[in-house]
């Protein structure tokens, strides 16, 4: 096998067969294939796509190249969630416990934010003490005695989406529905969870920006889950304006703890709820009231020891950026748009986001809304307030949050569509 033959076959929209796929993927993964020659691959994935028989081998030679997690031994079922990357998307944080309190195992891998989009492991690391990084076996101790563990993917888990993933990011080929598709799944069927909820991102702040291909995506995922025997849901969710009311590490763990404490923004409780369900439903436990264990402190219990289990202080005071600076709103009105994807990039260039992967985050950073679609605003009135360490990226931020709302006269008949568009 040679792989100048595999590009030419996919660059003139082949079909792959799966020597080829199999071949391919290994011999990258061992380094025998060049970075530059995968990227040439990718590319050629990226403009002619594969079908679904190519992206459930492809998906298959990706698990294969690495271990496969066993959570056999766990007494209660196993439910995770995946959700496509958003801004102020800090769900999984009140969700995992959440889960756990209702009787599910959640095993959340998760990852870094790399541009616009936050990461759960940056959210969470603003939390002092908190450790990202555990051992299989510490993964497994964790979930076994509190039922909920957010952590990041060892490196023995889908190595050679670790190593194409890396590649896709810096050339140009991340928003392919087939690369994304096996990406995502192939570390949670390796991961080894008896069921999952896909939590999948449309509009301005998501890499599917029209839900066509959010469909597409979602419907893929799906199916590649439920083929190796993981039942698999896909929610299609709102992500054209942020979720919530904070885009930062620490601001966005501040409004999960008021979501787990019974508060917080009504979109963050319901989806928090919605996927909640689903993850509940999915792991067959279908008695559980999710709603009940925010409301009775149980899901706050399960966050407290989680945190503790992964070295970190519940009560320990959270970051705040040394500097702030407040935007107000021009005009009276009602506020009709608030772009996610704007308020995502201000977020990242005030620090809570990072340009290259070796860069050092801001846990104080971000954004505060004070106000979201539907909400009137006064003239003069504080519309949202950026903080950081660093007070030269304030001119940077307000380039990207100067064109990111809209507010209509007083009195405009305006109601903010629906989070979740499509099961
Ligand atoms: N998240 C992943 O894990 N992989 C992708 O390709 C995109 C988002």
């Amino acid at each position: 096998m040679d792989v100048i033959s595999v590009i030419r076959t996919k660059r003139d929209r082949g079909e792959l067969t799966d020597e080829q796929i199999d071949w391919v993927i290994d011999a990258y993964t061992r380094g025998a294939v060049a970075d530059e020659q995968m990227s040439a691959l990718a590319m050629a994935i990226l403009l002619n796509g594969m079908n679904r028989k190519e992206i459930a081998r492809w998906t298959a030679a990706m698990i294969a190249s690495g271990e496969r997690m066993d959570f056999s031994s766990l007494s209660r079922p196993t439910a995770d969630k995946h959700s496509t990357g958003g801004v102020g998307d800090k769900i999984t944080l009140p969700l995992a416990p959440l889960v756990a309190a209702c009787g599910a195992a959640v095993p959340q891998l998760s990852g870094r934010g790399l541009g616009h989009t936050g990461g759960t492991l940056d959210k969470l690391e603003a939390i002092p003490g908190w450790r990202a990084l555990l051992s299989n076996e510490e993964m497994l101790n964790v979930l076994d005695g509190v039922g909920s563990v957010i952590c990041a993917a060892g490196d023995g888990l889908a190595p050679a989406d670790k190593k194409l993933y890396a590649l896709r990011d810096v050339t140009g080929t991340v928003e392919a529905i087939p690369l994304i598709a096996s990406s995502i799944m192939s570390k949670k069927i390796a991961e080894g969870t008896g069921s999952l909820v896909l939590d999948v991102k449309v509009g301005t702040g998501a890499f599917m920006k029209n839900i066509e291909d959010a469909r597409e995506l979602a419907s893929t995922m799906v199916e590649l889950g439920t083929d190796s025997g993981v039942r698999t849901v896909a929610l299609l969710t709102d992500m054209s304006t942020p979720l919530g009311l904070t885009a930062g590490n620490a601001l966005e763990v501040r409004e999960s703890v008021e979501v787990l404490a019974g508060g917080g923004p009504a979109d963050v409780v319901e989806l928090t709820l919605a996927l909640a369900r689903e993850m509940l439903d999915a792991a067959g436990l279908k008695d559980a009231d999710p709603a009940k264990a925010l409301a009775d402190g149980s899901a706050m219990d399960v966050w407290r020891r989680m945190i503790a289990a992964q070295g970190g202080d519940p009560d320990a005071e959270l970051p705040v950026a040394r500097e702030r600076h407040v935007v107000t709103a021009p005009s009276s009105g009602v506020l009709t748009r608030l772009d996610a994807y704007d308020i995502g990039v201000a977020a990242w260039r005030l620090g809570a986001g990072r340009a290259r992967k070796e860069d050092v985050v801001q846990a104080g950073a971000g954004v505060e809304l004070h106000a979201k679609p539907g909400d009137s605003v006064e003239a003069g009135a504080p519309l949202m307030t950026l903080h950081t360490d660093t007070p030269e990226r304030f001119a940077y931020a307000l380039e990207s949050v100067e064109g990111s709302y809209d507010i209509a006269p007083s009195g405009t008949d305006f109601s903010p569509g629906a989070i979740v568009l499509d099961r």
